[in-house]
């Protein structure tokens, strides 16, 4: 009898054991499941609250082009109608809604590999890399934590609307853009803009 409850005994012991891991395994999973529903701790969105604009290219405004001469990549900024609004400093910020883009292409080539220039000697867009996009919405930013800028959100994508650069890891879109300054909206093109029209 006796040595037939030491054995029970034991054996609880162990359930109990096996139940403590258990229950200490639950306990981190749960801590994980709420650390992404709730606010806090984040860095970057987790929702795509950009949106990849489709036919950019007949509903956009050029807002201005960038030649990398030596790199032979010519960039395109283009804007919604909301953001070709603002034409000076004195118009920010951006209305709600806005979209920037930058279009990233290899210059063009021709037959030879050689790269197209037109009549002024300015190398031509070819094939387009990507997009990368920020628009401004009420509240979007602040999953951005100590690197918000303002009320943009950030994503990259190319022309199939895969991403280039994910919600999730467009912190360092944020971080960077911090850079343009609040004075310029987080927009880098904003700081070579006249101050008012
Ligand atoms: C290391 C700094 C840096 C990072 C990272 C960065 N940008 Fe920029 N971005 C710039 C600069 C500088 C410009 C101005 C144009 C230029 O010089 O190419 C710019 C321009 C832009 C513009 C045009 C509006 C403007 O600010 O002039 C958009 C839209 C943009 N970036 C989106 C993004 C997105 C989306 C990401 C992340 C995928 C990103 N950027 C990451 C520095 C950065």
């Amino acid at each position: 009898m006796e040595r037939q409850r030491v054995v029970r005994r034991s054996t609880n012991d162990w359930r109990v054991t096996a139940c403590r891991a258990i229950c200490v395994i639950a306990a981190v999973l749960l801590g994980h499941a709420a650390s992404s529903d709730g606010p806090p701790a984040a860095t970057a969105p987790t929702t795509d609250r950009v949106g990849f604009p489709k036919d950019y290219r007949t509903r956009f405004k050029v807002l201005g082009v960038i030649v990398k001469e030596q790199a032979l990549r010519v960039s395109t900024v283009y804007g919604n109608e909301l953001a070709a609004t603002v034409t000076s400093r004195d118009k920010l910020p951006y209305p709600e809604g806005s979209i920037i883009l930058v279009e990233f292409t290899d210059a063009l080539r021709d037959a030879n590999n050689q790269p197209v220039r037109d009549a002024n000697g300015t190398l031509q867009r070819g094939a387009v890399d990507h997009i990368d996009v920020m628009k401004r919405g009420k509240d979007f930013g602040e999953a951005y934590g100590a690197n918000r800028t303002g009320e943009w959100e950030y994503a990259g994508y190319r022309l199939d609307g895969s991403y280039t650069t994910p919600p999730e890891k467009s912190g360092q879109c944020a971080a960077c853009h911090r850079t343009a300054g609040p004075e310029n909206d987080f927009v880098f093109r904003m700081k070579a803009a006249p101050a008012r029209m």
